[in-house]
């Protein structure tokens, strides 16, 4: 059997007929950017997370990149991170001229360790930037609350977090603001690249709008702030528009999924299964184990046809361009994780013979 990682053709399959028509509306209309799917689709963002303000943009990366400019992050600046992560959220900071001050993670739940923070903090510490890996939102309550008591910005990485939530409250609604992708393979994923910021602040939101299009302010060719092109297509606004109609249906799926890996794989010697923390609604971008023998068992699970993958094999400060950025204090939970966890597949085109399979594989490894 050859398990599939993911399936976006699968995702298109099933509302064809529909994309098709929304598609062709887009392009035969001569309305191309920031038309109306534009601004539907930031209405049904803000009001699926939330928040008072959506703004969409060409990425997830264009996303963070503008609410840290809109934030004042710039040369000088101090940025509390992760180093366990996807390039963006490091890469960003430092194209403000910003430095990124790495902290480690808790090894249960790959994310920010609170505890970590305040040992970080220096005079020129200015935002912090919680990262929410594979569904689940970090220790937000913790975050914040050392970031108001030190008088820090709070900006969300929630790329990976759309639906996730913390007690009731959606990911996006607990820093200054937050940006999400909808890159291909993300629980809603796009045609292609795209991106949302949200916000409850009205003038963060304002300048994001602004920054999104050159910096223009409310007068054409007038430029208020240092700007990009970063406006989300319109035939992917609109394609993003249906697809987020099957967004509940998706995440039910590999809630289900998910339910299986933990009946059938606890209690495996070596195999360690995500925590949830508490209070945490988990949308399982990724389910995302560690598995002390995890090179062999992911060589294992590829001769058998199980696809899985490594988010993220080697933490950013040691990458060339960052690590001029590793701290004086160690990582050893971010290194540790990064050596031992593997993503299994959790696509909502799996069936169940794809889940069980997968399960009685990973029993099989030795
Ligand atoms: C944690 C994280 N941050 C930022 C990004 C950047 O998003 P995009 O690929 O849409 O630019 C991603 C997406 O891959 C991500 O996973």
């Amino acid at each position: 059997m050859n398990v599939p990682f993911y399936d976006v053709k699968a995702q298109y399959d099933s509302q064809a007929a529909e994309i098709d028509a929304v598609v062709h509306e887009v392009i035969s209309s001569g309305a191309y950017v920031l038309g109306k799917h534009n601004k539907g689709f930031e209405e049904e963002f803000a009001a699926l997370h939330g928040t008072k303000h959506a703004i969409a943009v060409h990425s997830g990366t264009d996303a963070l990149r503008i609410i840290m400019d809109a934030a004042g992050i710039t040369r000088g600046d101090e940025v509390i991170t992760t180093a366990f992560t996807f390039v963006a959220s490091v890469e960003t900071i430092v194209q403000t001229g910003a430095t990124p001050v790495f902290v480690d993670v808790d090894p249960n739940t790959f994310m920010m360790d609170p505890a970590c923070i305040e040992a970080a903090i220096t005079p020129r510490t200015k935002a912090i930037l919680p990262i929410h890996l594979f569904g689940q939102l970090c220790d937000v309550s913790a975050i914040k609350a050392i970031a108001e008591k030190h008088n820090l910005i709070v900006l969300e990485d929630a790329a990976q977090a759309i639906e996730s939530s913390h007690n009731g409250v959606l990911a996006g609604n607990f820093g200054l603001a937050a940006g999400f992708s909808f890159y291909v393979t993300k629980n809603l994923g796009a045609a292609g690249d795209g991106g949302m910021i949200v916000t409850n602040s009205d003038e963060v939101a304002e300048t994001c709008r602004s920054i999104r299009v050159h910096g223009m302010g409310r007068e054409r060719y007038y430029y208020d702030h240092l700007g990009y092109t970063g406006r989300l297509d319109e035939i992917q606004a609109a394609v993003l528009r249906v697809k987020m109609k099957k967004l509940p249906e998706w995440t039910a799926r590999r809630n289900e999924i998910a339910a299986i890996y933990r009946r059938e794989l606890s209690g495996i010697e070596g195999v360690q299964l995500p925590l949830v923390s508490e209070g945490n609604n988990h949308t399982y971008h990724q389910f995302t184990v560690r598995a002390t023998k995890r090179d062999a068992l992911q060589e294992h699970l590829k001769q058998n046809g199980v696809p899985s993958m490594i988010y993220y094999p080697v933490p950013i400060h040691h990458h060339t361009p960052y690590k001029q950025f590793t701290p004086s204090w160690d990582l050893s939970a971010t290194d540790l994780v990064s050596a031992e966890v593997l993503s299994l597949p959790i696509q909502p085109y799996l069936t169940d013979d794809h889940v069980a399979y997968t399960c009685e594989q990973i029993r099989a490894f030795r």
